[in-house]
Formats: structure tokens, C-alpha cells, sequence
């Protein structure tokens, strides 16, 4: 991984923003994400994340923090608060913001548990393929003390694969359609290409149970989607 995504988020740290990063997916077309966002404050989340945050008790746990948004909000409110990211940029950057417990880790590396497990912008991309979430489900239920939660956000995304005529389009003997493969570019270089998952909630919920873990639709976004909430 050239971890691109780090580059962008130091750049905009370092009062270097001149570029957003370009995404695009096996199914869509390139798309911009805005490295102003991947820096929101509180009024600038979506509903879902702060609902997540309202949520959040006890020792928490921030998976794929990036720049540390949701953790710094909570470190600000008195937390105690954990944040990991594959990406060392992201972690750097973090650090720069202040945020006191952040560490280069990828989830499956971590064994400390939590009250509150946090895994937002569509935390579960992070699991990459279908044949994963039962291994990550359950590496997420090891984390979690009694009585504690996992707070996850994600989307059904059926609807990128309808048709003007209301019909879909989508193989479905080609596996699960919410998983793909994701490309990003910044500044002219392109990232090794990466699997992203979305799930919808009912096979998040199926899968949930097949682990043990109890799975709670908390709330609805106003475009297919959700915040769940883990209980053991
Ligand atoms: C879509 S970004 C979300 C960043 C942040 N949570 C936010 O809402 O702004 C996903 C993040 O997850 C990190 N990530 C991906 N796989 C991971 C893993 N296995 N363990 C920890 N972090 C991971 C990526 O490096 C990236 O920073």
C-alpha cells in the first residue's frame, strides 16, 4: 500500500491542500472525496455519526480512525479513548491533532477490550469481502467487555445497480453486491487497488447471529443508510 489516503490527509494538515482524492469502484464512475470532510467537526457529521457519538460510553475503541475526528470529539468530552488505522499517514496526522492514544495498528492486531467498539464511514468496509465478516465479527465481539457495544455504519447499496426502468442489473451469481473493488487516486498516483464492503443491515443482522452477537437497527439515513449497534 503506497497509503495515498496518508499523503492526502498530512497534505491538508500541513496547510498543503491543493487536491481532493478521486475514487471510483468497479460499478461507478470516479468520484470526488473531499479532504475538508475526512477533517469535519461535530456540525459537520452526518446524522448517523453523531447519533454514534451520543451513543458512545465507557472506554472506547475508534477502528480506522483516519484523521481522528470522532475520536478527538470524544477525548474533548472526557473519554478514554483508543484510536488505530492501517495507515501511518493517518495516524501522523492524528497525532498532529492532538489526538493522546492513536496507534498504527489494523484491527484483527488488536486484543484490548472496550465498552464501546466505533467503526463509521462505512465501518464495514474494513471486513473488504463477505467471506471476512465472520472473522472480523467475531475478532469484534473478543474486544468487547461485558455489557459493551459496537457501534457500525454502512449502506444498502441495491440501488446503484438499478436500471431507469426500476429493474436491477446486478449478477447474482456473482457473489455479494454490496462488495467491491475500490480505487483511489491523488495527486496523478494511483493506490494498489482494494476490496470495500458495504452491507446491507439484514445481512449484517444474519451474520451477527450466526456469531452470537445481538444486532440493532438504531437508525435509518435518508439513502439506504444505517447505524447498528453489536451487543454480545
Ligand atoms: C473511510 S476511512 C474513515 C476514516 C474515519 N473513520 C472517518 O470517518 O473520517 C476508513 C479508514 O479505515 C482504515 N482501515 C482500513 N482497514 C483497516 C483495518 N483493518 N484496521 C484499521 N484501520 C483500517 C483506513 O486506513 C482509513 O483511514
Amino acid at each position: 500500500m503506497k497509503d495515498l489516503f496518508g499523503d492526502a490527509l498530512l497534505d491538508y494538515q500541513n496547510g498543503n491542500y491543493s487536491e481532493d482524492i478521486i475514487t471510483s469502484t468497479n460499478i461507478s464512475d470516479e468520484d470526488i472525496l473531499p479532504l475538508p470532510y475526512l477533517f469535519r467537526d461535530y456540525k459537520d457529521m452526518h446524522k448517523l455519526e453523531k447519533h454514534a457519538l451520543k451513543l458512545c460510553k465507557g472506554s472506547v475503541l475508534d477502528v480506522g480512525c483516519g484523521s481522528g475526528s470522532h475520536s478527538l470529539y470524544l477525548q474533548k468530552k472526557g473519554f478514554d479513548v483508543k484510536a488505530i488505522d492501517i495507515s501511518k499517514g493517518a495516524v501522523k496526522v492524528a497525532k498532529l491533532r492532538d489526538l493522546n492514544n492513536v496507534e498504527v495498528k489494523s484491527l484483527l492486531d488488536e486484543t484490548d477490550t472496550y465498552d464501546t467498539v466505533l467503526l463509521l464511514m462505512n465501518g464495514t468496509g474494513i471486513f473488504q469481502e463477505i467471506t471476512q465478516v465472520s472473522k472480523y465479527l467475531s475478532h469484534l465481539k473478543s474486544l468487547l467487555k461485558s455489557g459493551g457495544q459496537i457501534l457500525i455504519d454502512s449502506s444498502d447499496i441495491k440501488y446503484m445497480y438499478e436500471d431507469e426502468d426500476g429493474g436491477y442489473w446486478m449478477d447474482m451469481n456473482a457473489g455479494y453486491y454490496g462488495e467491491l473493488d475500490y480505487f483511489i487516486s491523488y495527486k496523478g498516483k494511483k493506490e494498489a487497488p482494494m476490496k470495500w464492503l458495504y452491507l446491507d443491515f439484514e445481512t449484517l443482522k444474519l451474520a451477527c447471529e450466526s456469531v452470537g452477537l445481538q444486532c440493532k437497527l438504531v437508525l435509518e439515513g435518508e439513502h439506504f443508510d444505517y447505524l447498528a449497534q453489536l451487543s454480545l
